[in-house]
C-alpha cells in the first residue's frame, strides 16, 4: 500500500506513491499536481468531526474549481458554495443539484441574477438591501418565492491578511446588523421572498479559533433572535475561512474548529452549513517547476529563476503569502541562501523570499507545497504564458486533470 499524500521516500518527494519527478517529465513544467487521497482525507476529517450533529459542507469553488477536484467533491457528499453563474453551471455539470449549491458574492450581476433565481438554489446569499430587491423583483415575475439567506457583516477581525479579511465593517462585504434587523422585518411581508439562513463569512486563512467562533456565535445568536421573534429559518451559515499551516505553524485544528460551530449553533438547534475551500484543498497539491537560471544576488545568496511564478501563482505576489519550497530530490552538500523568482516581468513575481534550501543547479526540479487553494484558479495568461497542466494521483496512478493550454486554445477567443 503506497503512502498517501506528498512525503518523502527514496530521497524523492512523491505524490500518493507516484515520484513527482516521474509525473515532471512526461508532462512537462511548470505543473500542478493533486493527492485524491489528500482532498478526501480533509472533507472527511471536517465532515466526521460534526459526528452526528447535522450539517452540510458546501465547498467553496473558488478554492479551486478543475472539473475533476469538483467531481472528486461530489462523490464526496459535498455540496457547493458558488461565486458566480459560471461556478454553479460548472457545479452542475459537476453532478451537484442545485439544492446543495448556495450562491454568494458581493456583486451579482442582474444577468446572473436573471439566470440564478430560476434555478431554486439552496440560498442566494444576498449582501445588500439593492440585491435582495433585485431578487425579489426577479421571483415576483417567475411567481415562485426565492430562497435567500442574508450575509451580515459582524465586524469581526479574522486576524488574518488584510486582503483577505472580509468580516470588518470597513469591509465590502454583507450589510451591518442593523441594516439586517431591518431586512428581517420588512422579509416577512415580502412574499416573493423566503428567508432561509443567516450568512456570515469573516474572511480566509484564519489560523485562530477565537475568531471563527465568534462569528459562529453571531450569526448563531441573530438566528436565535428571529426564532424568538417567530421566523423560523432553515440553517444556519457560518461561511469558511478554515486556515492551513503553510509555514508549518501550530494553528487551529479542523477538530477543534467543528466543536467550536456546533457549541455555538446548537442553541438554535439548526443544521450547519460551513462553506470550506482553503482547508480541504490547499494542502492537496503542488506546483512543479524546474530551475531555469541562477545569478549572484548579494554577497549571501543567489537568485534562482525558476520555470513558474505569478501568472501559475498568485498569492505570493498579490498577499506575499509564503509557501514552502523544496527540490523534488536534495543534492548534498550545505544549504544555501536564495531569493527564488519566478519568470515574470514583474519585480513583484517572487516566489520565496530569503530561503535556505538544499543547493539547487539549473534543471532541477522544486515542489511549491500547499498550492492546492487559490492557486490554479487564479493563474492568468499574463505575459502569454499558457495556463499549466494538471494532474491527479489517486491510489498509484496518475492523469492529465487539464491539459496545459496552447496560444491557439488562447487565439482561439480572438480575431
Ligand atoms: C463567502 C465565502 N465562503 C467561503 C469561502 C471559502 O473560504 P476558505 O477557502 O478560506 O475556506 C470564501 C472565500 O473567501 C467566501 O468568500
Amino acid at each position: 500500500m503506497p503512502s498517501t499524500g506528498f512525503v518523502h521516500a527514496n530521497q524523492e518527494l512523491v505524490c500518493d506513491g507516484v515520484p513527482l519527478s516521474e509525473i515532471a517529465d512526461r508532462e512537462g513544467t511548470p505543473l500542478y499536481v493533486y493527492s485524491a487521497s489528500e482532498i478526501r482525507s480533509r472533507f472527511h476529517a471536517i465532515d466526521h468531526a460534526f459526528g452526528g450533529y447535522p450539517h452540510a459542507l458546501h465547498y467553496a469553488l473558488k478554492a479551486n474549481s478543475t472539473f475533476a477536484v469538483a467531481k472528486l467533491l461530489r462523490t464526496l457528499g459535498s455540496a457547493a458554495d458558488a461565486n458566480s453563474v459560471w461556478e454553479i453551471e460548472l457545479a452542475r455539470r459537476a453532478g451537484f443539484a442545485v439544492s446543495d449549491i448556495v450562491f454568494t458574492g458581493v456583486g451579482k450581476s442582474s444577468a446572473e441574477l436573471e439566470c440564478a433565481v430560476p434555478l431554486g438554489l439552496k440560498a442566494i446569499n444576498v449582501e445588500s438591501a439593492g440585491e435582495l430587491a433585485r431578487v425579489e423583483a426577479i421571483a415576483e415575475r417567475l411567481g415562485r418565492p426565492a430562497r435567500v439567506a442574508v450575509r451580515v457583516n459582524p465586524d469581526i477581525d479574522a486576524r488574518s491578511h488584510p486582503h483577505i479579511s472580509t468580516g470588518l465593517k470597513i469591509n465590502k462585504f454583507g450589510v451591518a446588523v442593523e441594516t439586517a434587523r431591518e431586512l428581517f422585518g420588512s422579509i416577512r411581508a415580502r412574499p416573493f421572498l423566503t428567508l432561509v439562513a443567516i450568512h456570515v463569512h469573516i474572511g480566509s486563512q484564519v489560523t485562530s479559533l477565537a475568531p471563527l467562533r465568534g462569528a459562529a456565535r453571531f450569526v448563531a445568536g441573530l438566528t436565535e433572535e428571529l426564532q424568538r421573534n417567530g421566523l423560523p429559518l432553515e440553517y444556519v451559515d457560518v461561511g469558511g475561512g478554515l486556515g492551513i499551516p503553510y509555514d508549518g505553524s501550530d494553528i487551529v485544528s479542523p477538530g477543534e474548529y467543528v466543536s467550536a460551530l456546533v457549541e455555538e449553533v446548537r442553541p438554535t438547534g439548526l443544521p450547519i452549513v460551513c462553506e470550506p475551500g482553503r482547508s480541504i484543498v490547499g494542502p492537496a497539491a503542488v506546483l512543479v517547476a524546474r530551475v531555469i537560471d541562477r545569478k549572484p544576488r548579494n554577497a549571501l545568496s543567489e537568485f534562482v529563476v525558476i520555470d513558474a511564478g505569478m501568472t501559475e501563482l498568485l498569492r505570493p505576489a498579490l498577499y506575499n503569502a509564503f509557501h514552502r519550497i523544496e527540490p523534488l530530490r536534495s543534492r548534498p552538500g550545505a544549504a544555501r541562501e536564495y531569493e527564488i523568482v519566478g519568470p515574470v516581468c514583474e519585480s513583484s513575481d517572487v516566489v520565496g523570499r530569503d530561503r535556505t534550501l538544499p543547493a539547487v543547479e539549473v534543471g532541477d526540479l522544486v515542489a511549491i507545497r500547499d498550492t492546492g487553494a487559490y492557486g490554479s484558479a487564479m493563474a492568468s495568461n499574463y505575459n502569454r504564458r499558457p495556463l499549466p497542466p494538471e494532474v491527479m494521483v489517486d491510489a498509484g496512478h496518475w492523469r492529465v486533470i487539464r491539459r496545459r493550454q496552447t496560444l491557439d486554445d488562447m487565439l482561439s477567443l480572438e480575431t
